[in-house]
């Protein structure tokens, strides 16, 4: 195909990514992982749906980076996943240094590319991202707001009986418990949910929202969530491969957008061939502006912490 995409970690999210970049016909697909056999035997047995839904790509998995060259998407899923009792700064010490040598690797051989990460804790593993690449920050997004917006939009559809897709509400801020779902800007088919929805049941879907991630992994008990997550990052991943101009909340690096600098926060931001085309900046409300400085300072903590 004339694009392709490298997807390093063939864990639960890697292969979901993979699997719904398959259905989407986006790409050719490199799955890569430091275990021997993991990423061979998944994308093997990915790139063999092929015939039946009509495919027409390469899937391959690979432990060598060099596989990966001139990828115009890497998306980064390497790393540990959360267990039952553990915060997603938890994770931070050791997927520091996953992530480090993914991106490290991963420009040598796509220097081009725009990149997609996806490990916990996201907003300082973003930050380690940037650093250690040397991408230009427009290259650089991470993916958590595509799914904190979803799992939002769920429960808003699902208390006021709608159809999810016409559910438009915006989820900013850190991928942990101090992220900002937008009460004010959620609506229906351009309908204010303020108006459908008691603020007492809006506050339940919010607080559920922040906990959305810690729901699922006390049910699974053995990780974190992958279905919802590997299609967001795919849907990042297209709208880059398609120019599509499409508008989601990622974590862009902030330079004075929303009165905040040097620090990568979710944001709704227009993506591009290049990435991050543009950061849409709107006024917020003195609440909403606490809210958000909460998310900084935690991602502060976070990123101080990566030592970088
Ligand atoms: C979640 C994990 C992936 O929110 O952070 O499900």
């Amino acid at each position: 195909m004339e694009k392709k995409i490298t997807i390093i970690g063939a864990g639960n999210v890697g292969a979901t990514a993979a699997h719904w970049a398959l259905v989407r016909q986006l790409a050719d697909v490199v799955l890569l992982d430091v275990m021997e056999g993991i990423p061979q035997g998944k994308a093997l047995d990915l790139w063999q749906s092929g015939p039946l839904d009509g495919y027409p790509g390469t899937m391959r998995g690979s432990n060598d980076y060099a596989d990966t060259r001139d990828s115009d998407v890497v998306i980064i899923t390497a790393g540990l996943a959360r267990k039952p009792g553990m915060s997603r700064d938890d994770l931070l010490a050791k997927n520091v240094a996953i992530v480090k040598s993914c991106a490290e690797e991963a420009v040598k051989y796509s220097p081009d590319c725009v990149m997609i990460v996806v490990t916990n804790p996201i907003d300082a593993m973003v930050h380690t991202a940037f650093k250690v690449s040397g991408l230009p920050k427009e290259r650089i997004i991470g993916m958590a707001g595509v799914l904190d917006s979803a799992r939002y939009r769920t429960f808003l559809a699902d208390a006021l009986g709608v159809a999810a897709r016409d559910v438009n509400a915006l989820v900013m801020g850190i991928h942990g418990d101090n992220m900002l779902p937008l009460v004010r800007l959620a609506n229906v088919a351009g309908v204010p949910v303020t108006d459908l929805l008691s603020e007492e049941k809006i506050a339940e879907i919010v607080k559920r929202t922040q906990m959305g991630g810690i729901e699922i992994v006390n049910h699974l008990k053995t990780g974190s969530a992958f279905y919802t997550p590997g299609l967001a990052a795919i849907e990042m991943a297209e709208a880059v491969l398609t120019d599509s101009h499409r508008v989601m909340p990622c974590a862009a690096y902030l330079e004075g957008e929303f009165g905040i600098s040097g620090y990568f926060l979710g944001v709704p931001v227009v993506l591009g061939k290049n990435g991050v085309e543009k950061i849409l900046e709107f006024q917020l409300t003195e609440e909403e502006k606490t809210a958000l400085a909460a998310s900084v300072e935690a991602v502060s903590r976070q990123m101080a912490a990566t030592g970088l």
